[in-house]
């Protein structure tokens, strides 16, 4: 992973992470992403630590 990714943080909403970036879960496992993320941040994600939009409802 040469290219550094971009950390938006929304209002009201989760953190994006654009480009390829790595995820270290909580199992200490890694996960390569080739592309976009969105991390809840508000913890009613179904589908965690993504984003599900539950943070809209
Ligand atoms: S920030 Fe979107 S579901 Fe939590």
């Amino acid at each position: 992973m040469d290219e550094k990714p971009d950390i938006f943080f929304v209002k009201n909403g989760p953190v994006k992470i654009k480009g390829k970036h790595k995820l270290i879960l909580p199992d200490n496992k890694p996960q390569f992403i080739e592309s976009d993320t969105a991390i809840c941040r508000c913890g009613k994600s179904e589908d965690q630590p993504k984003c599900d939009g539950s943070h809209n409802n």
